[in-house]
């Protein structure tokens, strides 16, 4: 799907659809509906009167045209009470109307959604609607006669803002909605990784989908196998992978622009937690549902998808993703409760439970991300069940040793509308971690907080650099339909990460 902006007379415009948004209150409609709703000799205001439209937010209302207006038809989309109208209901009504026009109802519309309740786009609503658009045109990955199924494809292939007036589109709303396109692809493309299974993505194939990504853009992307892990002794990503015959990969992404930004933030590590199934091994998990576990490298597909757009809208910051990747299988060569690991740092992990394992792997790929001396570190995870019991799927967690950089990324969060929440990390938490054995345990004891003691084990391999966390586990996934997101893999992180390294511009 192509998203484009232009300017025009929302009367001379000629589109199978016209989409305008509609409040609940009579009185207080956007402009520009009061406008369409003029041309078409108060057919709105009449539907509205009738009640077989009520403003709803996401609520589809079609109306004839008649020739009063160019386009064949026009959409009420409702917006939901006026008041608190934000850029988080656009979205929703904007994947709303899309996802009906998207099936099969239409080739192309005309959204003048990006205005709210003005008479002139912004920059942020526009971004919110050509983002909120594309996500909303996602199809699962399927497979056999399902993947010929005319629902496997939309129907909509352009998305047009209407900019209302004669005058150009104005640069800044011009890179707004390029901007939307290229991070609500990007955030497409996490999700598709998210949602394979995981036969259809064992490591090898994470690492191929990123090189591939990669040649479509100006990254440099390295992939080291399981002799260069050993010959580098990453104990952490060995130990997991030695249960399954999928070898582990390490996966390392470049973005280096020749116009970098210097200072403070001007090299950003990214690292993704990249387990393809996670079944718990010897810590087995339960049955029920583990086959969502297909999407435990939902943090790594963030840092994939992420690092596409970086690269495409070419940020002038030098960004490097660091992944992990591994299958977590119990097997007779897998690690036991009780093992001692030796990580890469040199520091002895005794192995609680095998079901924790994404901090061990992540130890590893901290760091060797510490290594390449960025000024700041974030990693993203599908850590601990405990964060999502903390926040549900409102918010991620988020915890971090340095103030300025997790008020930050919460900043970014709320813009992008991929909330991150900040989480404490009390020094109770890394004495929760000690072992009697080892350097550190990977797990935490009955007091609780385990999506803390998870951060507090991250924490001790992140050494002197500023670095954060982002738990996703309850955000990775879409439980309950969110209009432009639809149940299945959220592509969680790249919004707000791209929201992030752009502040640092
Ligand atoms: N991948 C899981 C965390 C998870 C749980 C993500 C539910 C999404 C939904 C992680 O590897 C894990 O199993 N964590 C354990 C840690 C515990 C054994 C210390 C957990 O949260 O139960
Ligand atoms: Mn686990
Ligand atoms: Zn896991």
């Amino acid at each position: 799907m192509q998203i484009e902006i232009v300017s025009g007379d929302p009367a001379q415009i000629d589109t199978e659809a016209l989409v305008v948004g509609v409040v609940e209150e009579s009185e207080g409609q956007p402009p520009w509906t009061v406008t369409v709703n003029r041309l078409l000799g108060g057919e709105v205001a009449a539907r509205l009167k009738a009640g077989d439209a009520r403003g709803k937010l996401g609520e589809v209302t079609v109306i004839a045209s008649r020739g009063a207006l160019r386009a064949k038809r026009v959409i009420a989309v409702g917006l939901g009470k006026a008041a608190g109208l934000d850029a988080e209901r656009i979205r929703r009504a904007t994947g709303r109307v899309v996802r009906w026009l998207d099936d099969g109802r239409a080739r192309e519309a005309t959204l003048l959604l990006h205005l709210g309740a003005a008479r002139r786009g912004d920059p942020d609503l526009v971004r919110a609607v050509a983002e909120a658009a594309l996500l909303a045109s996602h199809r699962t990955p399927s497979f056999g006669e399902k993947a010929a199924a005319p629902s496997a494809q939309g129907s909509l292939a352009t998305v047009r803002l209407l900019e209302p007036g004669s005058r150009a589109v104005p640069p800044e709303l011009r890179r707004a909605a390029a901007t939307g396109q290229a991070v609500a692809e990007s955030a497409n493309l996490a999700r598709r990784l998210a949602e394979l299974p995981g036969n259809q993505l064992p490591p090898r194939k994470l690492a191929e989908e990123a090189v591939r990504v990669g040649a479509g853009t100006k990254l440099k992307v390295a992939v080291f196998d399981e002799k260069w892990l050993r010959e580098r002794k990453m104990g952490g990503i060995l130990g997991v992978a030695q249960g399954s015959a999928e070898p582990p990969r390490l996966i390392v992404i470049e973005h280096r622009p020749r116009a970098a930004r210097r200072g403070t933030g001007a090299h950003v590590a990214l690292v993704g937690k990249g387990v393809t199934f996670d079944t718990g091994g010897i810590s087995l998990k339960p049955r029920e549902d583990m086959d969502r576990m297909k999407y435990d490298m939902s943090g790594a597909a963030a840092v994939v998808g992420t690092m596409r757009a970086v690269s495409l809208l070419d940020l002038p910051l030098r960004v490097t993703g660091v992944i992990p990747t591994v299958e977590n299988m119990p097997s007779g060569t897998a690690i036991k409760p009780g093992d001692v690991l030796m990580s890469y740092a040199g520091k002895s992990i005794e192995v609680g439970n095998t079901d924790a394992e994404g901090r061990l792997i992540l130890a590893d790929a901290i760091s060797f991300a510490g290594e390449l001396d960025p000024d700041v570190i974030v990693d993203i995870a599908t850590l601990t069940g405990a964060c999502r019991i903390a926040l549900g799927t409102a918010a991620c967690g988020l915890v971090g040793n340095d103030a300025a950089l997790v008020d930050a990324l919460r900043a970014a969060g709320e813009k992008s509308g991929e909330r991150a929440w900040p989480l404490p990390l009390f020094e109770e938490y890394t004495e929760d971690i000690q072992s009697e054995v080892a350097d550190l345990k990977n797990m935490g004891g009955r007091a609780g907080g385990g999506a803390l003691t998870a951060a507090a084990f991250l924490k001790a391999f992140a050494g002197d650099h500023r670095w954060a966390h982002l738990d996703i586990a309850g955000t990775a996934w879409v439980e309950k339909d969110r209009d432009y997101l639809k149940i299945g893999a959220a592509g969680f992180g790249v919004r707000l990460l791209m929201r992030y390294l752009e502040s640092l511009i």
